[in-house]
């Protein structure tokens, strides 16, 4: 028998692919154990507004191959004041949901400590291109959109090679270079540039560089993740200094990928994780459990404390960024 006989779904922050297959597992999960599922549109924000449709398992019919979310995201600042989430408890109680399941990233989850601590029983879904949440090995979106990424890089590298030039090819994260560094390492970088690595022109991208052209390379990839800065700068000073120090004519050209990285029909890994997330999420609502967030560790799906969660951080993989200096060459 099952502790809820309502629960509501939202998405919150920026948004992810394979989110719309993790509403449509919530969905069907909570169908199969007799839990109706009020949808929140538009985040937090939706809540306030009592915003909200039911979902019956053909509300979320051929939304599993869409990108994107169909309820819609938000960022809710408002919803940082205590005053409104009293008020998103009590309109959830006037509406009969039980509790919530909050997909998005640490900001979301802020959210649903809060509601959790003021009476709303809320689970958090990890989900975020930019797979930098402490708590979770795993984050929903982050390999639909290294696949996004690579055939993107791959596409440049093509015309960069043909040309004997270097392509500055910024990629999000954020403050993290979790992303950069596995773009690196999936599209053959020369060069990786992120926040956790202070770098010196010379030596981190004239060098390597360089050694390439020594070992007969002249295509240079160099991936820069966005929390590094301005691109088109970096560029501009690498051409430069290469032409001032050594006497070699490089071409660089700058492609900065911004928000086609967070669209597209969601990978075979997302379909998988989300549809795991989306089932763990309502058993543990089932079970009468708040206050958590569903997460991937080692290939297994558990929950823990959204506090304990909240506080956990996470740095980018060394061995992988090692291996792409070693690749690169
Ligand atoms: O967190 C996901 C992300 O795409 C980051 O990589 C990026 O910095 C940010 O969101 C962009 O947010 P917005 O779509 O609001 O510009």
């Amino acid at each position: 028998m099952s502790s809820y006989r309502k629960i509501g779904v939202l998405t919150s922050g920026g948004d992810a692919p394979g989110m719309n297959p993790a509403i449509r597992s919530i969905v069907r999960s909570a169908s199969h154990f007799g839990i109706k599922v009020i949808g929140i549109k538009n985040g937090f924000e939706g809540l306030l507004e009592e915003n909200f449709a039911e979902l019956e398992n053909r509300a979320v019919s051929d939304i599993l191959t869409r990108g994107g979310t169909f309820l819609g995201s938000a960022r809710c600042l408002e919803f940082k004041e205590q005053e409104y989430v009293n008020k998103g408890v009590q309109i959830a109680k006037n509406h009969g949901i039980e509790g919530l399941i909050v997909i998005g990233g640490d900001g979301s989850f802020r959210g649903a400590k809060d509601l959790s601590l003021a009476g709303l029983p809320a689970v958090g879904i990890p989900a975020t291109i930019d797979n930098d949440i402490g708590c979770s090995d795993y984050c929903i979106g982050f390999d639909t959109a290294l696949n996004t990424i690579r055939d993107a890089v791959d596409k440049i590298k093509d015309t960069t090679s043909s040309h004997h030039r270097c392509s500055f090819i910024e990629v999000m994260g954020n403050r993290s270079g979790y992303l950069a560094v596995h773009s690196a390492v999936t599209c053959g970088a020369e060069v990786v540039l992120i926040p956790e690595k202070p770098h010196e022109i010379e030596n981190d991208i004239i060098t390597p560089i360089m050694e390439c052209r020594r070992r007969g390379k002249y295509h240079y990839i160099v991936i820069v993740a966005e929390g590094m800065g301005d691109t088109y700068a970096l560029s501009k000073q690498v051409e430069d200094t290469m032409y001032s120090t050594y006497g070699i004519e490089v071409t660089t050209k700058v492609c900065v990928l911004g928000h086609i990285q967070r669209g597209g029909s969601p990978s075979i890994k997302d379909r998988i994780m989300a549809s795991r997330f989306g089932y763990h999420a309502v058993s543990i609502l089932n079970e009468g459990k708040g206050n958590r967030v569903v997460v991937a560790k080692n290939d297994t799906i558990i929950d823990i404390d959204i506090s304990e969660a909240l506080n956990m951080k996470k740095g980018i993989d060394d061995e992988l960024y090692a291996l792409s200096k070693i690749l690169a060459l």
